[in-house]
């Protein structure tokens, strides 16, 4: 679709939206609709709705159709669109420190996450995303990332040498990519389908969710489950866009964001199991993908090779704020 016709057609949307109520949110975000993070949008809009007696409608464009990476944000600060959900990566260049999230093997398991999220680590980034211009909100899940290629079995972290990954905007992957021999190579998320389709990229890292529901499994031979990183979202919004909305109904948007975070979150939780039995299933009956699980002993040889890239980024991300995020029990 072109930037024209998709101007057209949101403002077709937004005008039609306007007849019923009296103010509108836009929602950006770059997912599938059937994602977690697509399912908590719809959720807080259908909430909003609710909470607010139809006054303010939450308009929401999923899967990139307004604004991609790295417009979601200027689009925000020119008050284009209102709220977005971008992950952690994607603040790269604003808030260096967010690379924190992107360190292989941070979190131990999702109870470890949590903590630290909804914690004073995940406090101190919030107030730097804050000070840059954005209502912070709160933190979404897509889960736990896996490694996956159209070359072959990624089992130890020498099958990756020489392969081409694509990596969201964020130095930490990499050097995480780098650490093991392969070549990262950036792209939008819109991107990545074609980018593996066409072999611009052999492989890739994703979660369950965003790798089924974007089809990458028709495009990949081999996905492992390696765990090895982390991705989630941080939900913001314009601040130009909050300071001129009406007070009375600003505590109805935060209640229904509050709920929003519990749906999510919960969805995130179920939601691999789900999809992990539609990729094997897919797997089985194609005869296209095989999904391999690590060994224990497998599992530290990746740990292994990308925690060595910690120490390059005790600066940029800071000592403190690192060790701070591991000690959380
Ligand atoms: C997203 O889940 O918002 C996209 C993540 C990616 O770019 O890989």
């Amino acid at each position: 679709m072109t930037k024209f016709i998709k101007i057209v057609a949101a403002t077709a949307l937004l005008v039609s939206s306007a007849l019923a109520a009296e103010y509108t949110i836009k929602l950006t975000h770059v997912v599938s609709p059937n994602t977690p993070k697509g399912q908590g949008a719809d959720f807080f809009a259908k909430r909003v709705a609710e909470l607010t007696g139809g006054k303010v409608e939450v308009v929401v464009f999923p899967n990139s159709q307004l604004y991609g990476d790295g417009e979601e944000m200027k689009a925000l600060k020119l008050g284009n669109a209102h709220i977005a959900m971008p992950s952690f990566s994607k603040f790269t260049s604003l808030v260096p420190e967010m690379q924190l999230f992107d360190l292989p093997f941070l979190f131990r398991d999702k109870d470890h996450l949590y903590k630290v999220l909804d914690g004073e680590v995940g406090q101190i980034i919030r107030d730097k995303v804050s000070a840059k211009g954005f209502i912070a909100l709160d933190y979404w899940d897509a889960g736990f990332k896996h490694m996956s290629s159209n070359k072959k079995a990624i089992l130890m972290p020498e099958d990756a040498a020489g392969q081409k990954f694509r990596i969201m905007s964020s130095h930490v992957l990499e050097a995480q990519f780098k650490a093991i021999g392969a070549n990262p190579q950036v792209l939008p998320f819109s991107e990545v389908y074609s980018a593996l389709q066409q072999g611009v990229v052999d492989g890739a890292e994703n979660p369950l969710s965003n790798f089924y529901t974007k089809k990458f499994n028709e495009v990949q031979t081999d996905l492992t489950l390696s765990g090895h990183g982390y991705l989630g979202y941080l939900v913001i919004m314009s601040e130009s866009f909050w300071k001129k909305f009406p007070a009375d109904l600003k505590p109805k948007v935060i209640q229904a964001m509050k709920e929003a975070t519990a749906f999510e979150r919960k969805a995130a939780a179920t939601d691999d199991d789900d999809t992990l039995a539609k990729i094997k299933e897919y797997g089985k009956t194609s005869g296209k993908l095989a999904v391999h699980e690590l060994t224990p002993d497998q599992k530290v040889a990746w740990q292994k090779a990308m925690e060595k890239i910690y120490p390059q980024f005790y600066k940029v991300v800071g000592e403190d704020l690192i060790k701070k995020a591991q000690a959380v029990k």
